[in-house]
């Protein structure tokens, strides 16, 4: 199977709550590609004479996204996706989709602190925005070895340890329901033209099929894309500030949240290589020795090398305003409180299992200094964040759930 190292290692880790913490990989003498703090040198576009084209609309000023080597891409495949993505009939027990932690009025977040499986488990993680998702050179908030989709999407659907959709163990059941269904009848075969009609459809299918639509995802259309491309009232002045300020070098939020995707963490056709980024922002110090809480340690967890510890991905900041509650964990309620933290150099948990000083935090990147900030700069900052919220992408009608009842216009 494609990517089984990184499937195994992904389902390993999502194994927690025991406090073990099982590794799948990253024994001493395994070389890991270079994961740590600092991304590779910026972005050489190079022209590609074999860069794929792309079959949807991309935003101005957006790359080609990188299709992993013989993965074909089609509307129809991206259709039958779709629906595939929406409906519950793939969890189970047939309570839950992949789109019911990933919705689309909040850009593909759930608006939980944590995520919840179909049987009840409470994940550790905060449910991650899949806006763009075709641009990360890694899945998931801190694994350097999940690389594709396809291979992202065997986590929900097969692991058992949480369960998600929890399909092992009933996966003939599953089949059986969608093969046959008239719909899928047609949407298989303007996806899979060449294969047997539905009572082929095999979960090979159905991750391909996935996979396509999460590359439909595409967010560019917000008021500072607006604004960038020329419309000057697109933004209030106390966005633009905040823009500034973003971008500054006293506040650094760009060094690891710049490109056009907002998160440094990029991969896109005409890439020398994908760019993987992780960082320890100073989020936690737990009991002062530099650890994060023992059921999330990000990087660390698969690489077992203390510089690792705390590190995650920079999630994209597009539509923002939307996906809270923040982190990795879900552990920041508000863009406000987000805010303060940075503006502090980290955050200070003052008791409880996980007090400490996060600002002392021997693994922080230097890129979270702290500053000082007056209440009008913090509304500017702020005012930026808001005005990166996709309300096409929010409402986009193909982007929708089909199984949806139809509200009136
Ligand atoms: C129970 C809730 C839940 C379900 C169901 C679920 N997800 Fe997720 N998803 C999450 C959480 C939580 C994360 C963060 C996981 C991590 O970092 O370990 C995530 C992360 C992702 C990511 C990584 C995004 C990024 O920016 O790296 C992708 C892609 C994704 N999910 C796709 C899917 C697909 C496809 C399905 C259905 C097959 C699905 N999810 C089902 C909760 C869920
Ligand atoms: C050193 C790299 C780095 C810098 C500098 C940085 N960030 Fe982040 N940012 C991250 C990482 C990594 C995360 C996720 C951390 C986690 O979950 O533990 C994050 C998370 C966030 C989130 C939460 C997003 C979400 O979906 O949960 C926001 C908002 C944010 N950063 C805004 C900013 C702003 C504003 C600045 C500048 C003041 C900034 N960041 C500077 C790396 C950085």
């Amino acid at each position: 199977m494609r990517g089984s190292a990184a499937i195994s290692a992904a389902l390993a880790l999502v194994s927690v709550g025991g406090g073990a913490v099982a590794v799948g990989c990253g024994g001493p003498d395994e070389a890991t590609p270079d994961a740590g703090e600092l991304a590779p040198d910026a972005a050489v576009i190079e022209p590609d004479a074999a860069a794929p084209t792309w079959p949807f609309p991309l935003p101005p000023g957006f790359p080609v996204p990188r299709l992993p080597e013989g993965r074909a891409l089609t509307a129809e495949l991206a259709e039958l996706g779709r629906y595939l993505f929406y409906d519950v009939r793939l969890s189970a027990n047939g309570t839950q989709a992949c789109g019911s932690c990933h919705l689309q009025a909040r850009a593909f977040t759930d608006g939980r602190v944590t995520s919840v499986g179909s049987e009840g488990a409470v994940l550790r993680r905060n449910a991650m925005s899949l806006a763009n998702v075709a641009y990360n050179p890694t899945q998931t908030w801190a694994n350097h070895l999940l690389v594709d989709l396809e291979s992202q999407a065997h986590v929900p659907m097969f692991g058992e340890n949480p369960i998600e959709l929890g399909i092992t163990g009933h996966e003939d059941e599953i089949l059986a329901r969608l093969r046959g269904d008239s719909t899928y009848d047609a949407l298989f075969a303007a996806a899979f033209p060449d294969a047997a009609p539905t009572e082929e459809l095999d979960f090979g299918h159905v991750i391909l099929a996935i996979s396509a639509f999460e590359r439909r995802l595409i967010s560019g259309d917000s008021p500072v894309d607006r604004y960038r491309a020329g419309d000057e009232d697109a933004i209030s002045e106390a966005a633009k500030r905040g823009e500034a300020m973003f971008f500054s070098e006293t506040f650094e939020c760009h060094h690891c949240h710049g490109s056009f995707n907002f998160t440094i963490a990029v991969d896109h056709a005409g890439l020398a290589a994908p760019q993987p980024a992780f960082f320890n922002t100073g989020l936690y110090n737990v009991g002062g020795t530099g650890a994060y809480p023992a059921i999330d340690q990000g990087l660390y967890e698969l690489t077992q090398d203390p510089n690792d510890m705390g590190r995650f991905r920079p999630p994209t900041l597009r539509n923002v305003a939307v996906t809270g509650p923040y982190m990795h964990d879900g552990s920041v309620a508000t863009l406000d409180e987000v805010i303060r933290i940075y503006e502090r150099g980290g955050r200070l948990i003052e008791d409880g299992p996980n007090a400490g000083d996060g600002r002392l935090n021997p693994e922080k990147s230097p890129f979270v200094p702290g500053f000082t900030l007056t209440d009008e700069e913090r509304a500017d900052l702020l005012a930026f964040l808001e005005a990166l919220t996709d309300t096409t992408f929010l409402t986009d009608p193909s982007l929708s759930d089909p199984f949806a009842p139809a509200v009136a216009p």
